[in-house]
């Protein structure tokens, strides 16, 4: 009985809110604005979409959209209410940690660990791509076998490619690691400037590319199911896990509450601002796609740049659009290096991860230590991996974050009534409740094999657990 008692036992509100904050507040809510967007697009609406309207959906891609929009949505909310309530470093992991108690809180952490890490390589792995497309456009060839994984993943079966490894996925990796051990402030001015070009490059490509759409190639605008999830509705079921991957991010801005000046107001106004940015953009931008070509050939590797090269009047826009994604891109994997530093920092202040993850430079005050570790490991498995599996991945881990931080808010609303709430959920039962729902319903369209990978990562997250946290975990040891 105690036993269980000290597994679920919650660290108070209090605790996390006073500890001490050794990372310096430099952000307001244009910067947090400027790292949600350059956190949420990427690679989602940049090659993720395409790929998926030529696979599961067809035009029927943008009613994905909305689907997964709604479950980003309502996850945010709650994110909102409570990232103004616990302004700290750690995001999802913090939450259940003051709701559920020690134990699932590890293992929401380790879930959101697993999505940051996946975040960083499946990105990596889609700028490879562009920045490949790029170079070719500029007259530069690299080798097949150095710009994809030796490894692909299709309809739950892993096969050799005959490639080495993805080589530009690792250096762009190497890079952003080399520049988050130098500083927050510096990286996110660069992000600013990124995050700029980005979004031009998303602007233009609808202004312009909706001048080229033919709304005939929008029909049919669901294509008959062929089998299994490959169009039809279960086709856009299936696809709405995938592109829910366009939408992780916005819980970045909550993760640097900590360095945020007047965080209660900022963090949950940065979340849903730049969610609702990023949502509309999409929207637009998947119509747009599938109405430059037929769906079924937006399967490459750099799908609006295909969209855009069937087109010769458009060639100007492809050049660009190939220098926005390298940029874009590059921006979500700096913010999701940057979260992933910061909730392992997290992780360990609470003792359930070795000092090692909680040193801070003494000079840059950041988390260098494990900022390189992050890098080491990321670069690692865009080395190997391809796209299609990280991603799903991605998205599973994140919904299974995102349904418990809308349950936490339930839960926290009834134990801590009367903490200061800078933003409320509206209708909290409902909306929360509803939040679980989407998150659950979008989880199980995935396949087995995904499932039995996530069962795997969590396997090896108790043992840590066990071996390491359950007997330095600071909570225990101060009771
Ligand atoms: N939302 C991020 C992207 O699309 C992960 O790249």
């Amino acid at each position: 009985m105690s036993l269980l008692r000290s597994l679920f036992a919650v660290k108070p509100v209090e605790a996390s809110l006073s500890a001490d904050n050794s990372l310096k507040r430099t952000l307001g809510l244009k910067e947090l604005i400027v790292l949600g967007v350059g956190a949420v697009i990427g690679a989602g609406i940049f090659v993720i979409t395409g790929q998926t309207a030529a696979e599961h959906a067809g035009p029927a891609i943008t009613l994905s959209f909305i689907l997964a929009g709604l479950a980003a949505a309502l996850a945010a909310l709650s994110y909102a209410e409570f990232a103004a309530m616990l302004p700290v470093s750690g995001s999802a992991y913090v939450y259940a940690y003051a709701t559920f108690g020690e134990l699932l809180a590890w293992f929401i952490g380790w879930n959101v660990v697993a999505e940051y890490l996946l975040a960083v390589s499946s990105v990596a792995v889609g700028w490879s791509g562009y920045g490949v497309g790029l170079l070719h456009s500029l007259g530069l060839q690299i080798p097949d076998v150095l710009t994809h994984a030796p490894l692909s993943f299709k309809d739950g079966q892993l096969a050799v490619t005959g490639a080495w490894f993805n080589l530009p996925a690792v250096l762009v990796v190497a890079a952003l690691t080399a520049l988050l051990y130098r500083g927050t402030q510096q990286s996110t001015l660069f992000a600013s400037v990124v995050v700029v070009l980005k979004v031009l490059v998303v602007l233009l490509f609808v202004v312009f590319g909706l001048q080229y759409v033919n709304p005939e190639l929008w029909h049919p605008y669901m294509p008959a199911n062929q089998g299994g999830d490959h169009y039809g509705w279960s086709g856009v079921f299936r696809a709405a896990t995938s592109v829910f991957f366009a939408y992780i991010g916005f819980d970045a801005v909550a993760t640097a509450a900590q360095e945020t000046r007047d965080p209660q107001r900022n963090v949950p106004m940065g979340i849903l601002i730049s969610l609702a940015i990023c949502t509309v953009l999409y929207i637009i931008v998947a119509a747009v796609l599938t109405g430059l070509v037929p769906y079924q050939q937006l399967a490459t590797a750099e799908p609006v740049a295909t969209a855009l090269a069937a087109h010769p009047q458009l060639a100007w826009l492809k050049l660009l659009t190939q220098v926005g994604a390298v940029a874009g891109l590059t921006s979500v994997i700096l913010v999701m290096h940057l979260g992933l530093s910061r909730i392992l920092y997290s992780m360990a202040g609470d003792g359930l991860l070795p000092r090692f993850f909680g040193a801070v430079h003494a000079q840059h005050r950041t988390p260098h230590r494990t900022t390189l570790l992050v890098g080491l490991v990321g670069g690692l498995l865009a080395a190997v991996f391809p796209l299609s599996l990280l991603g799903d991945l991605l998205s599973m881990g994140t919904l299974l974050a995102f349904s418990t931080v809308c349950i936490g808010v339930l839960v926290l609303r009834r134990t801590h009534p009367n903490l200061l709430r800078g933003f409320r959920v509206p209708a909290a039962p409902v909306t929360c409740s509803l939040g679980v729902l989407v998150c659950l319903f979008l989880l199980m369209q995935m396949n087995k094999e995904n499932w039995l990978l996530l069962a795997g990562w969590t396997v090896l997250g108790m043992l840590i657990y066990v071996g390491y946290g359950y007997r330095h975990s600071r909570l225990r040891k101060s009771r």
